[in-house]
This record gives C-alpha cells, structure tokens and sequence, in this order.
C-alpha cells in the first residue's frame, strides 16, 4: 500500500494536479478516493462465499455434537484410519492363524507378515537375554547358528517357547545333567581328565583311551558317543569350536562339577498363541532353521 501511494503521489506530482478525493475532509485532512484494486475485491468476496460454505459443512462452533453438515470430524478420521488397518492387519492375522508353519514359510506375504510380528515381540521379551538378533551370550544359546540344544524345526521352537526349558509349566522340556563333583559321583583327579578330553573334543582332538572310557560312561548317554549332542535331553554338542557356557578350563570345569540347569521361561500364559508362531517364523528364519 505504501508504495501505491508513493506511485500515485508522484504521478500526480508528475502530472502537477493533485490526486481525486471523495470529498470528505477533516482538519484539512482530504481523503483521496483510491478504491481498493478490482482483482482483490474478488478475492475477498470468493474468501467469504469460501468460508460460509466451510462454516456450515464442517465443525465450527466448540461443540461437541457440532459435526457441521458433513458430519466429519478429525476424530472420526483418525478411528476410520485405525479401523481400516485393523481389518487389514486381521485379514493377514487370520490367514496366517489358519496356515501350517509349513504353508507360511512359503508364503511370501504371510512370512513377511510373521517376521515383523515376531521380530518386534522378540526385541519385547527376547532380546535381554538371547540378545537382540538372537546372538546369544554364555548360557544363553545363539539362536542363529544352527546349534540347537532342543531342536530347529518350527514345531521344535514352537514346543520350546510354549512351555519353556526347565520352566514352571507341566509340560517344560525337562533335563539334569548331574553335578558330578558336587554329589561326590566322580573324583577331582576325573574330573580334570574329562575337562581335558572335553576341551579336546571341541578342537577335534580324540584324547586317551582312559580318558574317553570315563566320557562314554558318564556322559556319552545324553552327549553322544561322539560328542555329537542329544537333544532328547538339550545336551549341547561338545565337537564343535561353539560353546553354550564357554571353553576355557574353569568354565568348564566348573560346568562339570556342578552341573548345569539353564532355565528358558514359559510363555504359554505371557503371550497368545498367534505371537508365539509369529517367533517361531522370527526365530526359525534368523539362520539357523531347520
Ligand atoms: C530369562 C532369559 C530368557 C528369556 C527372556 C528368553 N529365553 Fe530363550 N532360552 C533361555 C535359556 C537359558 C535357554 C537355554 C536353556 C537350556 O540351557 O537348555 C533358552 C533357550 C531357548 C531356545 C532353545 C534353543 C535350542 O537350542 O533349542 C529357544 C528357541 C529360545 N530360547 C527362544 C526364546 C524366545 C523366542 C524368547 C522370547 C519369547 C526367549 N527365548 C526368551 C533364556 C531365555
Ligand atoms: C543327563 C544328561 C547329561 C549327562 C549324563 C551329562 N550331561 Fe553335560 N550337559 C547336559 C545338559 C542338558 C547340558 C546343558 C545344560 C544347560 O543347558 O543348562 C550339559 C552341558 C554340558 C557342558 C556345557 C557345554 C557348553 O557348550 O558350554 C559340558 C562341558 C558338559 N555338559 C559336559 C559333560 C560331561 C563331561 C559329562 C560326563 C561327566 C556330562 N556332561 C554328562 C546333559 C548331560
């Protein structure tokens, strides 16, 4: 505006005669008649036809019955919104209810689907003790590796989650492995032979015979005449450079002496069945499913 009236003052100037006025005047203050520019007229007018309409389709006063004509409201919006994923999400949630482990694992969509699910529930409840990716720390199995103390199909995994390792459910997977030293079932003098032939075994080594004729008697039946494993009783391979507690003597030794009882939780009563195979997808698919 300013500069309008600068242009109009010097036009006039220019032109030498003074600018038209509507012939109002207060203490010698003339008011020049500049009516306002055509185009913003219009504007103006389309601006207040616009928000008459607005007015009366939407909300406008603070109420809460007030939906105005087209009765929308943001809250309406957002529930539509959650509405229609969460139909999207049960269609996917029923299928996937529906299909076998063994329908999904081929099912690209529905795997796609159970690997987010699982994913996100194991970050939740998983990952502060098998870490996140499933990793593994010393006592807590690499769930990644393909070293499986109970098993590696999906309805192995689906056993274990359901009702844990050595947990407080009727149907836990159940195993001891002695404290040989502890209950006084082997010497010291023994017990330092097998750490020796264990320790052997996980680098390949054969041992002696005295040594291996002690191992196929105490622990051969649940480890494997080979140290292969035995999962009827989660008993972990000793003839691979991977260890569930750790390989250097003490560990080991100390392993032996007291025995081990590692305790995986049950979660049949701490997350529904859907989520439960939503790991097992999670957990089979993190490498080392069978
Ligand atoms: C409190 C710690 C803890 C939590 C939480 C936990 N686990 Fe475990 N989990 C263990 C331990 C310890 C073992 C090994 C038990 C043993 O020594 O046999 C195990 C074993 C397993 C096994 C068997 C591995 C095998 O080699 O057979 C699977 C599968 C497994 N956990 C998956 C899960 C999943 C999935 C969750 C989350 C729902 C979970 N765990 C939560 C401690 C835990
Ligand atoms: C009743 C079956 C059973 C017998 C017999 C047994 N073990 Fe075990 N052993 C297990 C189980 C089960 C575990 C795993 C414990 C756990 O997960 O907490 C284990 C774990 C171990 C581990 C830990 C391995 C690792 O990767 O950290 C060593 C070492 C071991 N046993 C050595 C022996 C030796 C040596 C003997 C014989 C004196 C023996 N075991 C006898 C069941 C057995």
């Amino acid at each position: 505006m300013v500069q309008e009236n600068k242009k109009l003052t010097k036009g006039a100037s220019a032109k030498g005669s003074e600018p038209k006025t509507t012939g109002h005047e207060w203490d010698g203050i003339k008011e020049y008649d500049n009516p306002d520019p055509f185009w913003l007229r219009i504007i103006f007018y389309v601006m207040l036809f616009f928000s008459l309409v607005y007015w009366i389709l939407y909300p406008s006063f603070p109420s809460q019955q007030n939906d105005g004509f087209l009765s929308w409201s943001q809250y309406k919006e957002v529930e539509q919104d959650l509405a229609e994923i969460k139909a999207l999400q049960e269609n996917y949630l029923s299928d996937f209810n529906k299909a076998s482990f063994e329908e999904i694992l081929k099912d690209p969509k529905l795997l796609k689907f159970a690997i987010a699910g699982g994913k996100s529930a194991f970050n939740n409840n998983c990952a502060v003790c098998h870490g996140v990716g499933g990793g593994g720390q010393p006592g807590y199995p690499n769930l990644a590796a393909g070293m499986w103390l109970w098993g590696g199909k999906p309805d192995d995994i689906y056993t274990t989650l359901k009702h844990g390792i050595r947990a407080n459910d009727d149907e836990t997977r159940q195993s001891q492995m002695a404290a040989f030293g502890k209950d006084g079932i082997l010497t010291n003098t023994q017990i330092d032979i097998l750490v020796d032939f264990v320790i052997g075994l996980h680098n390949g080594q054969k041992g002696s015979d005295d040594a291996n004729k002690l191992y196929q008697t105490h622990c051969a039946s649940c480890h494997g005449v080979n140290g292969e494993g035995g999962r009827e009783f989660g008993a972990p391979r000793l003839n691979t450079p991977i260890w569930l507690y750790g390989g250097d003597k003490e560990t080991v030794r100390d392993v032996i002496y007291n025995g081990r009882q590692g305790v995986m939780p049950s979660w049949k009563d701490r997350l529904d069945d859907s989520t439960i195979r939503q790991l097992v997808i999670y957990v089979h698919q993190l490498g080392g499913g069978e």
